[in-house]
């Protein structure tokens, strides 16, 4: 596969990409392999699965340490990942030596604010992006925009963002009286500090993502990810409870899909198609 794009200018990355450039190395033992983690990845692959088919070409945004790019190339089919953490790609690029050199993955070190700086020859069959990359980003609209020069008529694109409303966080912090951090998405916009560095954070609602990707891509699916499984910082009690979580992800597959339930979980997965305009 092809893994050269234009040259770039040497700018600074986004302030995000230095605070998980600090948390690469744990990142996985963090969340990947939790139990919160792997309940939440694994809704999520089941759409990627009814989705993307063997043979495609897929563009990643910010994939992280490579997990879900490891896992589509498995079905065979190409990936070509991107994220602004040079961490997160070096492990990347590590797992994947390791476990699989021969799969049609790409890593790059690429900003998504900057994709429109991929050379337009490269044509994908969607584009994907999971666990709240795109909430770093403060314009949606010129991240769609370059989508649509890059994925093909009728392609797909599949994006996990956090929600404006998660319901469960906010039961959480109302019950411990920590009255801000229970409403903290709730403005669509703040401010989050991981490992000392700090970064800003957008909550958009459904209907200001579907705007967003509006003209060129039409939501036609909206699954809830996290509506009954809590958010991750929750991977203590989930661990102490070890029959009552498997019970959480049963019960979420039943509101997964259910209007309003689907909305207000930790993150939302959002499937559009490209139009023809
Ligand atoms: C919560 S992690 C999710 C990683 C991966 N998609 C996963 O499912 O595990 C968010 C990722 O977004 C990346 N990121 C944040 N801002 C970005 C940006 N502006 N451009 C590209 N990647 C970005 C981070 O470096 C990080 O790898």
């Amino acid at each position: 596969m092809e893994s050269t794009y234009l040259p770039l200018a040497d700018c600074p990355g986004p302030a995000a990409a230095v605070a998980f450039d600090r948390i690469a190395q744990d990142y996985d033992q963090r969340f990947t392999d939790s139990l919160i983690g792997r309940a939440q990845r694994e809704a999520v692959w089941k759409v990627l699965t009814r989705t993307f088919r063997t043979n495609d070409n897929i563009l990643e945004l910010n994939c992280g340490t490579g997990e879900d790019a490891i896992f589509l190339a498995g079905n065979g089919i190409s990936v070509f990942a991107l994220d602004a953490s040079r961490q997160m790609i070096a492990r990347a690029q590590q797992r994947l030596q390791h476990t699989a050199p021969r799969l049609p993955v790409v890593f790059c070190e690429l900003p998504t604010e900057r994709i429109g700086e991929l050379r337009p020859e490269m044509q994908f069959d969607g584009a994907f992006s999971n666990f709240s990359g795109l909430n770093c980003i403060s314009d949606l609209r010129a991240v769609a925009s370059s989508l649509a020069n890059l994925v093909k008529q009728d392609g797909r694109l599949v994006l996990c963002l956090s929600t404006r409303f998660c319901l469960i966080e906010i039961l959480y912090y109302l019950a411990l009286g920590q009255w801000r951090k229970a409403l903290r998405r709730c403005k669509g916009y703040t401010k989050v500090t991981l490992d000392g560095v700090e970064f800003a954070v957008y909550y958009p609602t459904i209907r200001q993502i579907r705007q967003s990707f509006a003209p060129n891509f039409r939501l036609y699916s909206c699954t809830g990810i996290g509506v009954a499984v809590p958010p991750s910082y929750l991977e203590t009690w989930a661990r102490n409870h070890p029959r009552i979580f498997p019970l959480l992800r049963r019960l979420e597959e039943l509101l997964a899909t259910m209007p309003i339930f689907r909305s207000t979980g930790d993150n939302v997965l959002l499937c559009f198609e490209k139009v023809s305009r």
